[in-house]
């Protein structure tokens, strides 16, 4: 399945974060998901997970992962893993380090930054975020 939405303020780009939650519970809500974001710095990547990772784990608060590579959202029945792998390129072995596998297996995963990964796991759902003004965004979504 293939969604085109635009969106005119950050609070649009949530809620079609959390529109691809809504529709990976009904298309794939028996497998654990793989989301990789792709878009340039400010696109509005994170934007997307504080709806998405909203709506599967309610009392998530999505901030953007400075130092820290992997948040957990553990309030929902699969907990949620939101990976910023912008910084992954400075600390060697860094995914092994924090046990990417073990998250790969153990949850929802939404990636920003999946570029940097050697590897992408099969069936990975892909999210295009593409800045087309000041506030307006074009988000592609293939799942
Ligand atoms: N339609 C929109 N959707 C999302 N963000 C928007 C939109 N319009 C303006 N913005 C602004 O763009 C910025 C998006 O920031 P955000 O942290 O989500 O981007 P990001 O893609 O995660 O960047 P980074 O690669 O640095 O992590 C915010 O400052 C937000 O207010
Ligand atoms: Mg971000």
């Amino acid at each position: 399945m293939k969604d085109y939405i635009e969106t005119d303020s950050p609070q649009e780009t949530e809620q079609a974060g959390a529109y691809l939650a809504d529709c990976l519970r009904a298309y794939r809500g028996d497998e654990l998901w793989f989301v990789c974001l792709y878009g340039d710095l400010g696109a509005g990547k994170t934007a997307f997970v504080r709806g998405f990772a909203g709506a599967l784990s309610p009392d998530s608060r999505v901030k953007s992962p400075t130092y820290t590579i992997v948040h957990e959202y553990r309030a929902g029945a699969v907990p949620v893993f939101h990976f910023d792998l912008y910084r992954l390129e400075d600390c060697a072995d860094g995914l092994e380090e924090i046990g990417f596998d073990e998250y790969v297996s153990g949850g929802h995963c939404i990636v920003e930054w999946s570029e940097h990964l050697p590897a992408l796991p099969a069936d990975v759902i892909t999210v295009h975020i593409r800045k087309t003004g000041e506030s307006s965004r074009q988000i592609e979504m293939e799942y």
